[in-house]
């Protein structure tokens, strides 16, 4: 069943290329437009839209927040992103203008169900993206976006999230091509764009070994930092959500302009901290500002693991260990950037001894509130 690999995780990380590849198929007519006919919500409705908002937990709360990156970019349409848990406990402000995003890799989750249940309540329409087919929150939706990456049996959520993460490009850029935005005529490059990323997953996936002997060296470690920016700080926030509960180790995730604000008393010597680093190319002021933040911790003693895309030079000096990742667009760089810290949680859960398809205290499906 696990095909030759040590766990179902294992497994699941190395089948991110054809996932991704999956989820894309059959969504693109040739002309290079979407057709997303699962998306049973008028065009005229989605034309009034004024307001996202994106509910979701755990791992898929993470693709949320990268979602809303690309929505309001590509359709200038106001979006928030909320864990499902504290969303349905508010008394947050929907009606018919709102389109209600829920993200669910089961489909199950009794939070993301519930808030579901209370949008809907309020008038707002509610699209699933979701990986399991007939379960109930796509039941219960207006519509419903499958991502396709096949049964995910490890308990850690990996090609799920990466799915997840092609999802949304494609509800955001389907937003923008209905809506008329600037962005709706570009939709045929960020696909061809898209369409490239499997490839790069599965070069990184190639060149994953010093990343895992990194790993064995921190077996030791009590804490392990993770600092992102813009996109890199959801990314920032799945690889210490990984690293914690499959590794059992503190992990946490900060977005890199709040050091100053509180976390970076926490720097000592030797401290691992993990830098995601957003492409050099495309908004060069976000690469200038967190080649600061890894001089800054530097300074203070971290040991500084860095995330950064090939040929990026400037980084080099500051990295105690450079991750080159491939190439990609600044809102897609999460689809690569993420990989090598699966393999980092996965890998440092094997050496600690631990059960990576099943750590303790944690079910699949959170069905209980
Ligand atoms: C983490 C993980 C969880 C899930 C969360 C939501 O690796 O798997 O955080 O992402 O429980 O689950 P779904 O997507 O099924 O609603």
């Amino acid at each position: 069943e696990k095909g030759g690999y040590a766990s179902f995780m294992l497994k699941e990380i190395a089948e991110q290329p054809k996932a991704v590849a999956d989820t894309l198929l059959g969504r693109i007519d040739e002309a290079g437009q979407l057709t997303l006919d699962e998306v049973r919500i008028p065009a005229s409705v989605l034309r009034e839209v004024d307001k996202v908002v994106i509910v979701a937990c755990g791992t898929a709360y993470h693709a949320g927040m990268i979602a809303k990156y690309a929505i309001e970019h590509w359709t200038r349409v106001p979006c928030e992103t909320e864990l499902a848990s504290e969303f349905r406990y508010r008394d947050p402000i929907l009606d018919q203008g709102t389109l209600v995003i829920a993200i669910s890799q089961s489909g199950e989750t009794m939070d993301t169900l519930m808030a579901l249940r209370h949008a809907r309540e309020q008038g707002a329409r509610v699209l699933a993206i979701c990986n399991t087919n007939g379960s109930t929150i796509p039941r219960e939706s207006d519509a419903v976006l499958y991502t396709h990456a096949g049964p995910e049996v490890a308990v850690a959520s990996t090609k799920a999230f990466l799915t997840q993460l092609v999802a949304c490009y494609l509800v955001a850029l389907y937003l923008g091509q209905v809506r008329g935005t600037k962005w709706g005529d570009e939709v045929g490059s960020v696909i061809r764009e898209l369409s490239a990323i499997g490839a790069q997953v599965e070069e990184v996936l190639e060149t994953m070994e010093p990343v895992r002997e990194l790993a064995r060296s921190l077996a030791g470690c009590g804490t392990v930092l993770f600092l992102g920016r813009h996109v890199g700080y959801p990314v920032a926030l799945e690889g210490a959500l990984k690293l914690k509960e499959l590794a059992y180790m503190h992990a946490e995730g900060f977005a890199a302009g709040e050091l100053k604000h509180g976390p970076i008393a926490l720097v000592e010597d030797g401290l691992p901290v993990v830098v995601v680093v957003p492409s050099p190319r495309g908004r060069s002021v976000l690469h200038d500002k967190i080649v600061s933040n890894i001089q800054e911790i530097r300074a203070r003693g971290a040991r500084t693991i860095v995330i950064a895309e090939r040929g990026d030079e400037a980084v080099r000096p500051y990295a105690d260990h450079l991750v080159e990742i491939p190439p990609t667009p600044v809102l897609l760089q999460p689809l690569v950037a993420t990989v090598p810290l699966q393999v980092f949680a996965c890998e440092l859960a094997t050496v600690r001894g631990n059960e990576v398809d099943q750590p303790r205290n944690l079910a699949k499906s959170v069905t209980v509130e």
